[in-house]
């Protein structure tokens, strides 16, 4: 029975999933491993997926359901992030299912049809079922396909199938519309969920709620105040085992063409008329179509690749050591832009972008750097001490909001120096945030698309970056830099051409 004292609009209730099931193909991968089985356990564990949840996994291993539960209870014991309960990983792996077989057998897709018809009878999943592909992009279209021809694609009536799509979305915007036709002839728009993890990040959609939510930052949010904004993504681990996917890929197709662009978008847009899914992609979009890129590539963006350095207090090789990585390989593990934004808003005003492997520490975060005051009406030599006022967004680690200002230093002169105000999640709030994973599965599961790009924004994005691709393809390599530092000279000097300089967090 409802409630009557329940308003499904209330936002502070636990949004919990209807019956359904997942099926995930990739299950032996490593984001399988590390964030999507722990993400549905910690979901379960939250009581946000339906009692008869099932979970099936679909790859070319000789295994058995106790197999795949063996997996599965591995990943949540050494990687969720809630605490381990007994009753929901029993409720959980009573609902594990697995199908052997490889993408491009038919009889395969036989099998996984009726393992999930026998789910909808036996555990009560009704019907309805994600597909999650957790898998190289070249087998989307065999695995779209197989969906397409077994029937699991298409809901009966009343009940729903959709699929999600993880990243990369192509290699360029030719591929990605390739790869969208192919999807878009199998499922609706509306069925497609194409994860762009950063998006279910509590710190990325609190910069809704900073920008929106409040009065004090949106008079200042354009650029009669702000000199540049700077997005940062740097991590301080290397590429691991990821040769395979990473060689050939680079820092701006692996994370700046979704998760920078999207911070982008968000940074710069217009207040969305309502948060739902077409109002806010189509002011995301809109930013994106007014971007520019820099006239002169070769002083408008920066490519690198680490060299032999350190990590905390190891000593660590290069890029060209990793296991699995030609010895001549021009892949780019830092990449840096100037970017421009052709509107009223932000005219004049340029957003740099970078992102790197190997660098000082893992950051990343968005700071809007403002311009000088127009009088500095005290002794000329604390101007010097006075930095540039800046509200930083740190997404991660030690999520929160930084804003910088100047502020006279006690005694009896005036002197003046720059002091932070902090807002910090793990101070302000008791609850630990969400992972970003958790937040996403779960709107698959209830249908709700506004953390989803779309694929205009996905073009959009690709259109942004062919140009600066083919410009490096056409020659050269990328500058070295040492592992443990923030990146190649070059980035430093194409700051310094615009008068600027990269922060250092
Ligand atoms: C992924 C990239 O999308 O994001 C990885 O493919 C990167 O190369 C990762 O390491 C970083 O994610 P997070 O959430 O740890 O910042």
């Amino acid at each position: 029975m409802t409630n009557p004292l329940r308003d499904p609009r209330d936002r502070r209730l636990p949004r919990i999933a209807g019956p359904c099931g997942l099926v995930m193909f990739g299950v032996t991968g490593d984001l399988a491993k590390r964030k999507l089985m722990p993400a549905i356990y910690d979901l379960a564990n939250r009581g946000l997926l339906p009692p008869g949840f099932a979970l099936t996994g679909f790859a070319r291993r000789d295994w058995d359901r106790q197999d795949f539960a063996k997996v599965v209870y591995d990943s949540v014991r050494e990687h969720a992030r809630t605490p381990f309960r007994e009753e929901t990983w029993e409720q959980l792996s009573e609902g594990i299912r697995f199908v052997e077989g490889t993408f491009d057998d038919p009889e395969s897709f036989e099998r996984l049809r009726h393992t999930v018809e026998e789910l909808d009878e036996k555990r009560g999943t009704g019907g309805n079922h994600a597909f999650y592909l957790s898998v190289p992009p070249s087998s989307f279209p065999t695995v779209c396909r197989q969906l397409a021809d077994s029937g699991l694609s298409k809901p009966r009536q009343g009940t729903w199938r959709r699929v999600v799509i993880e990243k990369p979305f192509g290699h360029d915007l030719a591929s990605a519309k390739e790869l969208n036709d192919v999807v878009s002839e199998v499922f609706p728009s509306d069925a497609v969920f194409r994860i762009d993890h950063y998006l279910g990040k509590e710190t990325v959609q609190n910069l809704l709620a900073i920008r929106f939510a409040n009065q004090l930052f949106e008079p200042l949010w354009n650029s009669q105040y702000v000199d540049h904004v700077q997005i940062t993504m740097a991590e301080d681990a290397g590429i691991g085992s990821r040769a395979g996917y990473y060689d050939g890929i680079g820092a701006a197709r692996d994370v700046i063409q979704n998760h920078l662009m999207q911070l982008l978008a968000l940074t710069a847009m217009e207040e969305p008329a309502t948060f739902e899914a077409a109002d806010l992609r189509m002011e995301k979009e809109k930013v994106l179509r007014a971007v520019r890129l820099p006239q002169d590539l070769s002083t408008g963006t920066v490519r690198g690749q680490y060299a032999a350095g350190w990590r905390g207090g190891e000593q660590v090789g290069g890029f060209l050591d990793e296991e699995g990585i030609p010895s001549d390989s021009v892949t780019e593990t830092y990449a840096a832009l100037r970017l421009d934004i052709d509107n009223r808003r932000w005219a004049g005003t340029p957003f740099y972008l970078r992102a790197g492997k190997r660098l000082g520490r893992r950051v990343t975060e968005i700071a809007l750097v403002f311009k000088k005051v127009p009088h500095f009406p005290f002794p000329i030599d604390s101007e010097a001490e006075v930095g540039d006022n800046a509200i930083v967004i740190r997404v991660q680690p030690d999520e929160g909001v930084t804003l910088r200002f100047g502020s006279k230093v006690p005694g009896t002169s005036m002197e003046i120096r720059d002091v932070t105000m902090d807002f910090g999640y793990g101070s302000s709030f008791n609850e630990t945030s969400p992972e970003a994973y958790e937040r996403l599965i779960l709107d698959v599961l209830l249908g709700d698309p506004p953390l989803f790009p779309r694929f205009e924004e996905v073009a959009l994005s690709w259109g942004i970056l062919d140009p600066i691709e083919k410009y490096w393809s056409e020659g050269g390599r990328p500058e070295w830099y040492r592992s443990g530092t923030w990146g190649p000279e070059a980035a430093d000097a194409m700051m310094a051409l615009d008068g600027r300089a990269w922060r250092r967090p």
